[in-house]
């Protein structure tokens, strides 16, 4: 590495995940392991000031003449919408690049096309299926890559749910987190979390639909916090502050919705199974919902459910998310 390349933030990182860039270094944002606990409350803090700022009025535009590239293989209403709406708050331009418009459809090289779209824009979030993929972008981009959802993660979800956390509750540790359904994405950037910030966390999965053994692996090697497995939803709610569900089939599994559904019957997130969970506990769910499979109508529409303030905090994250890769401000 070229000494003496600086890196113009105060922001720490794990050195392991700078990179080269020309005249600064630059810092992606695949998983949730790419951050540390003091990254992860650096961006907390920044996310609740630009919240307060936005409500107040008083928000500022460090980003003009930056723009945002969202390069989106799967649908999305709430992540794309609020990175681009972050964006314009900020002062900079979110570009919406429809990959089967590009050459990417016509299968240019990942490499080429990441090191075609860094000389243009300043950063790149990216929805698609596949982690590998999107980590090929990171390494041969001299911008900073954001995950905006793969088949493997969503870690930008669980920053802006852990920030909802924070605010209904007055913090994130000494709680119980309960998820109940899917081992998936979103369960696993959970994984990730509760790993790096040492929370207890019981996920509730049928047999079959558990959390990929790697990921959990390599979180409980990191040794933080209270990561466990069962089958039983009254079990992992029993006395939970935060219960979590997500849909039953992913983007991509639309074909085993049938079959889903029969399985994961018994995980709905209804009356019956909150009345296991502490008294005030509070129901989240990343959205879209399926009411009447993953979670009841009563639940997702009652006072426990913090639904909305979850997708709202989506853009204020994204905000604090921005303001840190593209100036390396915390
Ligand atoms: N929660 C979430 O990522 O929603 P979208 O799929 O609408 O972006
Ligand atoms: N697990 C869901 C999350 C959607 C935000 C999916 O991948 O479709």
């Amino acid at each position: 590495m070229n000494l003496d390349f600086k890196f113009v933030s105060d922001f720490v990182f794990r050195i392991s995940n700078f990179k080269k860039c020309g005249v600064i270094l630059k810092k992606d944002i695949l998983t949730l392991l790419d951050l540390d606990k003091r990254d992860f409350d650096k961006l907390f803090s920044r996310a609740g000031e630009l919240k307060k700022m936005y409500k107040k009025g008083t928000s500022k535009r460090p980003l003009v003449g930056k723009t945002l590239g969202l390069i989106f293989d799967k649908q999305s209403t709430r992540t794309r919408i609020s990175f681009e709406t972050a964006m314009i708050h900020l002062g900079g331009t979110p570009i919406y690049i429809s990959a089967k418009d590009t050459q990417i459809a016509r299968d240019e090289p990942v490499r080429d096309t990441a090191r075609v779209l860094s000389r243009y824009i300043d950063c790149l979030a990216i929805r698609t299926f596949s982690q590998d993929l999107l980590s090929a972008f990171g390494e041969y981009a001299s911008i900073p890559v954001i995950n905006a959802l793969t088949d493997l993660y969503h870690p930008c979800q669980i920053l802006s749910d852990l920030m909802t956390v924070i605010e209904k509750k007055g913090g994130y540790a000494g709680l119980k987190y309960a998820w109940v359904g899917d081992g998936n994405n979103v369960a696993h950037s959970w994984i990730n979390a509760a790993a790096v910030l040492g929370l207890d966390l019981v996920l509730a999965c049928p047999e079959g639909y558990s959390p990929n053994q790697d990921i959990l692996d390599t979180a409980l090697a990191l040794g933080n916090g209270n990561i466990t497995v069962v089958d039983d939803p009254i079990k992992a709610v029993t006395n939970a502050d935060v219960v979590y569900t997500d849909v039953w089939a992913s983007m991509g599994q639309e074909s085993e919705r049938k079959v889903r559904k029969q399985v994961f019957t018994p995980y709905e997130v209804n009356a019956a199974l909150m009345a296991k969970a502490s008294k005030d506990a509070i129901v989240m769910h990343c959205l879209p919902a399926h009411r009447g499979e993953e979670i009841s109508d009563e639940i997702l529409e009652g006072p426990q459910s913090v639904v909305w303030d979850q997708a709202e905090n989506k853009m204020h994250m994204h905000k604090a998310v921005l303001e840190t890769l593209i100036m390396g401000k915390g």
